[in-house]
C-alpha cells in the first residue's frame, strides 16, 4: 500500500461517516502569532474547537502537512520527523469516544489491514479532579474482543506526561484559555522475530511507551473537552475529538517495517545518499543519512511555503536544516559544499511526494524553487566555512567557549572543529560548549514557549482586535491603491499587526496617512462585526475579499463589518452590498469596531517581488 493510497482510504473512510475534508493549510500560520509553523491538524482548528462555528459543520478530515522543530537535534532515531504528514478527523462537539475509537480501529484492521495482534493502547488515568478514563477502556476492550484478541497488557493507562494533549504539554504548561484534553494512543509492535530475525528488544522489559523504538506510537485520539483557568479547568461548551496520526508512521506498520526511513517514502532518498556517498546505510551511517534525508525534505516544503533562511523565525530554522545537513554529510564524505549532490537527493525527494500529493507537489516547477534557494544559502555557508577554517588555521588552542562562539557567530560546526583541533594534538573542552549549548538551548526554548504563552495567554483579546484591523486595514488598502492590492500574509502579535500585500510602488506617506485615517474612521463608526456561512459562489458574487487559492472549501464563513440597523428585506446580500468589509475568513473577531480604539501605522517595508509590508499597533 502506498502513502497515497492511505490518504485517500483515511479520507473516504471519514467522508463515508458524514465528514467534510477541509483543506491542507499552510506550513505558515495566517494570522497566529502563538507558533512558527503549523505542528498539527488542530492548529488551525483551534477557534472552532473553543466554539466557533465551523462553516463545512462539525465532523472534519484532512492530511495536513505539520512541522515540529523542537526536534531537530534529536532527529536521527527510526521514527522521528521534523515534517510529517498528520492525518486528522475531527468532531467539534459532534461525535466522542464511543465512535472515535471504534472507528480508527476500524480504519487500521480493515482498511490498512493490520494485524489487531499488533495493536496497543494507552489511557488517561486520571489528574487531580479530571477522572480515570475507564470509558475508553471499556470501548477498547470491547474492541479487542470482537477480534479475539487476548487482552492481557493490552491497555495501558499513564498521567499527564504520555496522556494529556494540549499544544503546549501538560496542564501545568497551559496558558489560560488554551484547550486540551486527556487522549487515548494506538501504539504498533514490531517485536515479530519472523520478520526482524532475532529482535534486538527481545529480551528487553519494554513497555508501549519506551523509546527503544519495539512499540511505535500511529495514532492519538485527543478528547478535548477542557479549557485551561487561572487555576484548574472548565469543561469547553462542547466535547471535541482531536484526532492525529502520522502518514509516515501508519505506512511504517503496513509495511511492518520498524525503521520509517526504510519505507517508500524515503528509501529512495536514503539509496541515492548511499551512491553519493558511497557508504552504507548501516550503523555508524544510519543517523547521518536520516538527518540528511529528513532536513532537505522538512527544506523543500518550508521553502515551498515561502520562506527563505534567514536569522529569524521561520527562516532561522530553515538556515539551521540546511546547515545541519551539510555537517552531516561532512560527516559522511569530508565534502563541505555538496550542492550538486544535495540537487540530486532534492530531486529524489520531490519525485517521491508528487507520488503522494500531485495537487501540492510538482516536481519540475518546485525543483527549480528549491534548487535556487539551495545554492544561494549552501555558498554562503561554504563561505563562512572558509572563514572559520581560516580562524582554526591561526589558533594553537581554542577554549570550549571559543568553540561555540564560533558555531554561535558563523555556524562552524562543533564537530569539524573538534575533528581540526584534534590534528593539531589539542582537545576542545567539550564539557564546556555542551555548557554553552544547554544554555543556549535553554534560550531557545524559554523565547519560543515565551512567544506561544504571549500570544494566547495574555492578550487573546489583543489579537483578535489586530485581527479584525486587518479586516479593515486591508479594505483602506484597496480603497486607497486601487483594488489590485491583495494580501500576501499577516501575522499578528499582542504588540503589533503584520501585513503583507501585493504592491509595487512604495507608499507615500500621503497614502499612509490616508489609509490610518480611513481605519480610524471605520473604528469611529463602531460598525457591527458579523459572519454568515455561504457557498463559495455567493461569497465571491458579493464581493468578498479573500485568498482565493486551493484553500476555501465549497462553503465559506463571510465577516462582514457594517453599521448596524435592520435589514430593509431580511435579505443578508442585501445589507452586505452595503458593509464597509466583507471577507472570507475563520475567525474570530471583536464584536463591534469601536473596540480597536484607535489604529496607528508604524512602518512599511519593501519585502521584494512587488510586496509591501504594513506594521500598525491597535488600542
Ligand atoms: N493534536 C493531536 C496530536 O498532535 C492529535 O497528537
Amino acid at each position: 500500500m502506498t502513502a497515497q493510497e492511505i490518504i485517500k482510504k483515511y479520507i473516504k473512510f471519514f467522508e463515508e461517516r458524514g465528514h467534510k475534508q477541509i483543506a491542507n493549510s499552510s506550513l505558515i500560520p495566517e494570522n497566529d502569532p502563538t507558533t512558527l509553523f503549523t505542528s498539527s491538524g488542530m492548529q488551525p482548528l483551534v477557534p472552532y474547537l473553543l466554539g466557533e462555528v465551523h462553516p463545512q459543520g462539525t465532523r472534519l478530515v484532512n492530511s495536513q502537512d505539520s512541522f515540529r522543530s523542537q526536534d531537530i537535534e534529536e532527529i536521527g532515531d527510526n521514527r522521528h520527523q521534523t515534517f510529517f504528514r498528520m492525518m486528522g478527523n475531527w468532531s467539534l462537539g459532534d461525535y466522542f469516544k464511543k465512535e472515535q475509537l471504534p472507528w480508527f480501529f476500524e480504519f487500521l484492521t480493515n482498511e490498512l489491514e493490520i494485524d489487531p495482534n499488533k495493536l496497543y493502547v494507552s489511557c488517561f488515568k486520571g489528574f487531580n479532579n479530571i477522572p480515570k478514563d475507564t470509558e475508553s477502556e471499556e470501548v477498547w476492550k470491547e474492541l479487542f474482543k470482537s477480534k479475539n484478541v487476548n487482552l492481557t497488557d493490552r491497555i495501558s493507562f499513564y498521567g499527564v506526561d504520555k496522556n494529556w494533549w494540549s499544544r503546549s504539554g501538560v496542564p501545568d504548561n497551559m496558558p489560560v484559555g488554551e484547550p486540551g484534553g486527556p487522549d487515548s494512543e494506538v501504539f504498533y509492535d514490531f517485536n515479530d522475530p519472523k520478520i526482524h530475525g532475532k529482535s534486538e528488544f527481545k529480551n528487553q522489559k519494554c513497555h508501549i511507551n519506551c523509546d527503544c523504538g519495539r512499540y511505535m506510537e500511529i495514532g492519538n485520539s485527543v478528547f478535548m473537552q477542557y479549557k485551561k483557568l487561572q487555576s484548574g479547568f472548565a469543561d469547553l461548551p462542547q466535547k471535541n475529538v482531536d484526532f492525529g496520526g502520522g502518514l509516515e508512521r501508519l505506512l511504517a506498520a503496513t509495511e511492518n517495517e520498524q525503521d520509517v526511513f526504510k519505507t517508500s517514502l524515503y528509501f529512495p532518498a536514503i539509496k541515492k545518499i548511499e551512491v553519493l556517498s558511497g557508504k552504507k546505510y548501516e550503523d555508524e551511517n544510519k543517523l547521518a543519512m536520516r538527518v540528511i534525508a529528513d532536513h532537505l525534505k522538512a527544506s523543500v516544503f518550508i521553502i515551498l511555503a515561502g520562506v527563505r533562511p534567514s536569522n529569524k523565525e521561520q527562516g532561522y530554522v530553515l538556515r539551521r536544516l540546511l546547515r545541519r545537513s551539510v555537517v552531516k554529510y561532512h560527516e559522511l564524505t569530508q565534502n563541505f559544499t555538496p550542492i550538486n549532490e544535495f540537487k540530486e537527493i532534492i530531486k529524489k525527494l520531490l519525485v517521491i511526494e508528487e507520488a503522494v500529493d500531485p495537487q501540492k507537489i510538482n516536481k519540475n516547477r518546485d525543483f527549480e524553487v528549491v534548487l535556487s534557494v539551495l545554492t544561494d544559502e549552501l555558498t554562503r555557508f561554504g563561505k563562512s566555512l572558509d572563514r572559520g577554517l581560516k580562524i582554526i588555521e591561526k589558533v594553537e588552542k581554542l577554549t570550549g567557549k571559543e568553540a561555540f562562539d564560533l558555531y554561535q557567530s558563523s555556524g562552524f560546526p562543533v564537530e569539524i572543529t573538534i575533528e581540526l583541533m584534534s590534528k593539531k594534538n589539542q582537545n576542545i573542552n567539550i564539557d564546556e560548549f555542551k555548557k554553552e549549548f544547554e544554555k543556549h538551548k535553554e534560550l531557545s526554548r524559554t523565547a519560543s514557549s515565551g512567544m506561544f504563552k504571549g500570544g494566547l495567554a495574555n492578550s487573546g483579546e489583543q489579537t483578535v482586535m489586530g485581527h479584525t484591523a486587518t479586516h479593515l486595514l486591508h479594505r483602506a488598502l484597496k480603497d486607497v491603491l486601487g483594488e489590485k492590492v491583495s494580501q500576501a500574509g499577516s501575522n499578528i502579535t499582542n504588540e503589533r499587526v503584520r501585513f503583507d500585500f501585493t504592491y509595487d510602488d512604495k507608499l507615500t506617506d500621503e497614502e499612509l496617512k490616508k489609509i490610518e485615517k480611513i481605519v480610524n474612521g471605520k473604528i469611529r463608526e463602531n460598525l457591527k462585526v458579523s459572519f454568515e456561512i455561504m457557498p463559495l459562489a455567493k461569497a465571491k458574487e458579493m464581493g468578498a475579499i479573500g485568498l482565493f487559492n486551493e484553500k476555501y472549501q465549497d462553503e465559506v464563513k463571510v465577516y462582514t463589518m457594517e453599521e448596524e440597523r435592520p435589514s430593509p428585506d431580511g435579505s443578508g446580500l442585501h445589507r452586505k452590498q452595503e458593509a464597509y468589509s466583507v471577507e472570507i475568513c475563520g475567525g474570530p473577531h471583536v464584536d463591534f469596531t469601536g473596540k480597536l480604539k484607535r489604529f496607528r501605522i508604524i512602518k512599511q517595508e519593501n519585502i521584494g517581488h512587488g510586496l509591501k509590508r504594513i506594521y500598525a499597533k491597535v488600542g
